[in-house]
């Protein structure tokens, strides 16, 4: 029987990855994507997620749009420079005729998790606004979920300051009630993957140029991680990409790809520079599983193959170089 799955995401390249894993996987069915202000605007991140499901062929899955601003501190930056201006690195995909439904991230949630016939698994790859609108409005309806799989933090460095993943950094007001202080009447199993195991669940650039030959689709995730890989190599020296979201998803879908250990976290709200550091502790009360270890071959297979299955929709091999350039220098 497949599992329910919703993703809350800001498309956003991995995000993009994260949504093909959970389209392609047989194991789960995808049964609503919410979108966050994160790496680009609500309007960009509502759009992508749009196209990205269409291009699979599944226009039917629906999409809401959430929250555009974090609770408290407007964000000094988005991550243009990451994902590119349209988030997607440039790539440019053919519009969805869909719109978001007539309905708030936070309605959806709620709808869908009241209705579903089994719980349901959220996974979060983008600022966690949403959920902790879900955990502060709708308690009752949180505790229901199966599971939530975040993707956020780090035990060790950040990568968007030296203490905070971006994610976190974004929204740590959002991440400190859902990670902290949860305060729910029955807590929700909840995992936080980390830069400690993102970082190293990398696709090479050997990778890229195999995915580029395996389709339609994963040949435009390869143009898309080519921009993120250069932007990486620019900002933190590395000659690999890290697949953040995808491992997420990947974890959602597969449990045990990544090995837990239990822990405190404390989300830094303060104003300093140690905002939106997760602090891990071992050896307080637990709240959360965070993520230490990963196994790193079966995790990029699973991935690798979940896109190689997918045949682009409305797009023929030849458009592909005008739907995103090389952006891989070797
Ligand atoms: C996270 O930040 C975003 O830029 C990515 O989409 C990912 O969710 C990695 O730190
Ligand atoms: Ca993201």
């Amino acid at each position: 029987m497949t599992r329910p799955v919703l993703l809350d995401c800001d498309p956003g390249i991995d995000d993009m990855l994260a949504i093909l894993t959970a389209v392609a996987s047989p194991e789960v069915e995808l049964v609503g994507v919410t979108t966050v202000g994160g790496n680009v605007g609500i309007d960009t991140t509502t759009r992508n997620a749009l196209d990205v499901l269409a291009m699979a062929g599944r226009a039917d899955i629906p999409v809401a749009r959430g929250a555009d601003r974090p609770y408290l501190r407007s964000l000094s930056a988005r991550a243009e420079s990451v994902h590119g201006d349209n988030g997607l690195g440039g790539v440019t995909l053919p519009t969805s005729s869909a719109g978001p439904v007539d309905a708030t991230a936070l309605e959806l949630i709620v709808e869908t998790v009241r209705t579903a016939t089994e719980p349901v698994t959220l996974v979060a790859t983008g600022p966690l606004t949403n959920v902790a609108h879900l955990f502060a409005v709708h308690p009752n309806v949180a505790s229901r979920l199966a599971r939530l799989v975040v993707m956020g933090g780090s035990i060790g460095a950040g990568n968007r300051t030296p203490a905070a993943e971006f994610n976190i950094w974004a929204d740590p007001e959002a991440a400190y009630r859902v990670l902290t202080e949860p305060g729910l009447p029955r807590p929700v199993p909840t995992t936080l993957v980390g830069l400690d195991v993102t970082y190293r669940t990398a696709y090479s650039p050997d990778d890229l140029d195999r995915l580029r030959s395996a389709g339609t689709v994963a040949a435009l995730c390869a143009n898309a991680l080519g921009y993120y890989l250069s932007a990486y190599g620019r900002d933190h020296g590395m000659d690999v990409v890290p697949l953040h979201d995808p491992l997420a998803m990947a974890e959602a879908i597969r449990p045990g790809l990544v090995t837990v250990a239990r822990a405190f976290v404390e989300v830094d709200t303060t104003t300093g520079p140690s905002r939106g550091n997760t602090l891990v502790d071992l050896y307080g009360r637990p709240t959360v599983e965070v993520g230490v270890d990963v196994d790193v071959p079966s995790t990029l297979d699973f991935i690798t193959t979940q896109l190689e299955s997918l045949a682009a929709v409305g797009l023929v091999e030849g458009e592909l170089a005008s739907r995103g350039r090389d952006w891989v220098s070797r």
